[in-house]
């Protein structure tokens, strides 16, 4: 393994009953990196990130993180190591305040540094800092995403992955939260980005692998894709 891979993902297969959904693919995520798999609706992203998680039973492969497999190991144990992911859909509690939702993310941790991970939240997050007493069910969609990026944060995550963070969201909060993507890398943060978005996701992005039906097809340099005649017309319309 090379000394700069913090993620590495090997020969991986998910299956749900019969439905082979992921058919053995493999990449790498080198740390600092910003790292993006785009693909059509049901090509198999969510299911590799859900499996990298080990959030799915039936799957073969190995998932290497930091030099370790992690394939065997629980969810909050992996959260623990230092990886963490923002689901699709966001999923943030509606009942529960922007502050308590934030608190959440934290709960593994055993430091005494969680204000001031807090503070950083807010300072990435002004809007959140705003709203930190509201129901977190009322705050609009580019706010929830806002939300359930910063509640994946509180874990200090040294690589985060986002499942189509831009999904439903108007084109003005798409550009901030793409910002926000970009920033969580020069502060030193590795990202695997899903995203069904390729143009945003090519241009913010270091490294891209194009899925397409549970495959790897098309792998390569972010700028070199999109400039990519096959990727042009599949994906960037
Ligand atoms: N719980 C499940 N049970 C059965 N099949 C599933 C389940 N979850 C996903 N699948 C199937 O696995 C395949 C891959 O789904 P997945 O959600 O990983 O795709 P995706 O690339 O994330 O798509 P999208 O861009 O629409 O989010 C699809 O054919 C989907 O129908
Ligand atoms: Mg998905």
């Amino acid at each position: 393994m090379q000394k700069d891979v913090l993620l590495e993902v090997e020969n991986l297969h998910v299956y749900y009953g019969v439905i082979h959904a992921v058919k053995g693919i493999s990449f790498k995520v080198l740390k600092g990196s910003i790292v993006t798999i785009i693909g059509a609706n049901g090509a198999g992203k969510t299911s590799t990130l859900k499996a990298i998680m080990n959030l799915i039973r039936q799957k073969k492969g190995k998932v290497l993180y930091k030099g370790k497999d992690i394939s065997k190991e629980g969810t909050h144990n992996i959260v623990k190591m230092g990886l963490t992911l923002v689901p699709e859909g966001r999923h943030v509690f509606p009942n529960l305040t922007v502050l308590e939702n934030l608190l959440l993310g934290a709960y593994l941790r055993k430091d005494d540094e969680i204000e001031k991970d807090l503070e950083y939240v807010y300072y990435l997050f002004p809007r959140l800092k705003e709203r930190k007493h509201q129901k977190a069910g009322t705050l609009s969609g580019g706010e929830q995403q806002m939300l359930a990026i910063a509640r994946a944060l509180m874990s200090r995550p040294e690589c985060i992955m986002m499942d189509e963070p831009s999904l439903g969201l108007a084109p003005i909060i798409v550009k901030q939260i793409f910002d926000i993507i970009v920033k969580l890398k020069e502060e030193g943060k590795t990202i695997l980005l899903v995203e069904q978005n390729a143009f945003q996701a090519l241009k913010v992005s270091d490294y891209a692998y194009v899925m397409e039906t549970g495959k790897i097809v098309l792998e390569g340099k972010s700028k070199d894709l999109l400039n990519d005649k096959r990727v042009k017309e599949a994906y960037l319309g």
